[in-house]
């Protein structure tokens, strides 16, 4: 498995990838989400590259996207969106792996402290970051819309 920053050739499975798991709104249209992610941080949006197999639909000759972070820095706190990992490579560490190396680069700004919201309904998640050292803070998040998507 590699860790990567997303490159142009990903953005068909990475969306997809997004579906499957569950991460995408009506209201966020992922290309989008993707494209204004590459005019600001384009080293912290992360992807996790597969090992092919012979099973695989190329014979095995190529690389998938197995799983994503993408991530940003505002100056003062740095935010992790889109962790996904797909559903056949989960529980292998990858997730893990993506949050370390975000982690790592977030660091390596200068950023002091990671965040990452989960979406009610996925409590799921939070034995995941809870065991990655993330506690919740006692704080409500507020969003206002400034473009219509
Ligand atoms: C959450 C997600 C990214 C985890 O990825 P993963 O590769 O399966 O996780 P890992 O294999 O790295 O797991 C790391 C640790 O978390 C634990 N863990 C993973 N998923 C968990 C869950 N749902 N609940 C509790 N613990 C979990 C694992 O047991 C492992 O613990 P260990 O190291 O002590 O054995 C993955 O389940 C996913 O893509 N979910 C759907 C999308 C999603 O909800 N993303 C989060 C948006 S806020």
């Amino acid at each position: 498995m590699i860790l990567r920053a997303f490159a142009e050739p990903d953005r068909a499975a990475v969306v997809g990838l997004w579906h499957e798991v569950g991460l995408t709104r009506p209201w966020n249209d992922p290309d989008k989400d993707i494209d204004r992610a590459l005019t600001t941080w384009p080293d912290l949006f992360l992807v996790a590259e597969g090992g092919g197999t012979p099973e695989d639909d190329d014979g095995g000759g190529g690389r998938a996207v197995v799983g994503t972070a993408l991530c940003g820095y505002d100056g003062h706190r740095g935010w992790i969106y889109y962790l996904a990992v797909a559903p056949s490579a989960q529980g292998h560490g990858i997730g893990r792996a993506l949050i370390a190396e975000a982690e790592a680069r977030l660091a390596a700004l200068g950023c002091p402290k990671a965040m990452l919201m989960v979406r009610r309904g996925n409590e799921r998640a939070h034995g995941f970051y809870g065991g990655a050292g993330y506690a919740e803070d006692d704080v409500a998040t507020f969003g206002k819309r400034l473009i219509a998507d």
